[in-house]
């Protein structure tokens, strides 16, 4: 299989990478908007062909197939030129940035009979895919209370670069950029992540914050009016309440995502940042004295190769394009939800001292 890369920033370098690992699949060419972008990237993962005109490399009859690295808002003028021009799609998340254009895509993609796949790349991890059984089999009882969180602090921390200096992190913070803030950046893997074991969210209500960080908070163009931390309180189908949150202002944490489930019968907890192959429950007898134990969960194959083998058995896994559509409506209601803010504002000598040292 032939497959080409639309993008060559930092999350193309994993596409390069992982399906440069796969048997039967090569990597035949890379298009940037930035021609010089995508040389570069061409010499550093051996791919014969660069290209600045999108039009151009999908042209071509000899690729079957690409992924689509580039940022969020041109997630769907990019995809659906692929889709148009009969290619089997992987897009990264979030799909698009609003529910309508998420449904055009996955609706274009499956008039065209291509493989569509977002990548939610978090449902890789065993531990996540073990949790979905668990609570699938019934052996939690009836969910009641859900808690997932995703904690990540490149405000902070310079371990992944400078956010006031790299592109790649000042898009991420501009709506005039196409980013809906931390909410559709990593807001859309942790709803995923806690609604994919325990079912669809039906009620949700959103909390989001953008604070300041510069001074007008504008650096050159960039305008940082994205949101950097979103709490929602969600219900989900089964009837159960949750809380999920996000933000890039957890220092002491890179890229954490946690999840507990609790119900009637038993619960379980991941960390992804302890194990990702690894889950702890407590169940049956172990519920009253709320004794944990650590369960391993079997080996999950990556969504490159889930995406490689429903080319192959044109069999369309999950998680499609119209996956990225269902999350992409629950992301629009959060910021329905935020902007009719109905939080109720204390009076100031309701309010406790701040703690000082
Ligand atoms: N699944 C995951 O876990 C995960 C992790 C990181 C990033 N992502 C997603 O990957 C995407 C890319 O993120 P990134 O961090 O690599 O960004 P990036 O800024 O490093 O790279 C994006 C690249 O796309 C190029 N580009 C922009 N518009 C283009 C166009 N019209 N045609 C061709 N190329 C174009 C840019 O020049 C840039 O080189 C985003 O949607 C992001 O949300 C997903």
């Amino acid at each position: 299989m032939r497959l080409a890369i639309i993008g060559a920033g930092s999350m193309a370098g994993e596409h390069a990478k992982h399906f440069g690992r796969l048997p039967g699949v090569e990597v035949v060419a890379v298009c940037d908007m930035d021609g010089d972008r995508a040389h570069a990237f061409a010499e550093r993962h051996g791919i014969p062909e660069a290209y600045a005109d999108l039009g151009a490399m999908l042209a071509r009859d000899d690729i079957q197939a690409v992924s689509n690295a580039t940022p969020d808002g041109v997630h769907k003028a990019t995809s659906l030129a692929a889709i148009a021009a009969g290619k089997h799609i992987l897009c990264e998340k979030p799909l698009a940035t609003n529910e309508a254009d998420a449904r055009e895509m996955a609706v274009a993609a499956q008039q065209a009979g291509v493989i569509n796949m977002i990548n939610l790349s978090y449902r890789d991890a065993p531990a996540i895919q073990h949790a979905r059984e668990l609570v699938a089999s019934g052996a939690l009882g009836r969910v009641m209370h859900v808690d997932a969180s995703y904690r990540q602090s490149w405000l902070v921390s310079h371990a992944w670069g400078r956010w006031d200096q790299d592109s790649q992190w000042l898009w991420r913070l501009s709506e005039g950029h196409g980013s809906k803030g931390v909410l559709g950046d990593v807001g859309v893997h942790i709803l995923d992540f806690a609604s994919f074991p325990v079912g669809d969210i039906t009620k949700v209500n959103c909390r989001l914050k953008c604070f300041d960080k510069a001074p007008g908070n504008r650096i050159d163009d960039y305008v940082l009016d994205a949101n950097d931390s979103a709490l929602m309180q969600v219900e989900f189908a089964g009837g159960a309440l949750g809380t999920v949150q996000a933000t890039r202002w957890a220092t002491g944490h890179h890229n954490a995502l946690t999840l507990s489930v609790h119900g009637d019968q038993g619960a379980l907890r991941v960390d992804l940042d302890a194990a990702r192959d690894k889950l702890q429950v407590c169940l049956g007898e172990d519920v009253h004295p709320a004794r944990w134990t650590t369960l391993e969960a079997p080996a999950t194959p990556s969504i490159y190769q889930r995406f490689v083998d429903s080319i192959a058995s044109g069999h369309n896994d999950q998680p499609d394009f119209a996956r990225g559509a269902a999350l992409q409506k629950v992301l629009d209601a959060c910021f329905l939800s935020h902007a009719e803010d109905r939080s109720q504002a204390l009076a100031g000598g309701e309010v406790a001292e701040p703690v000082t040292a």
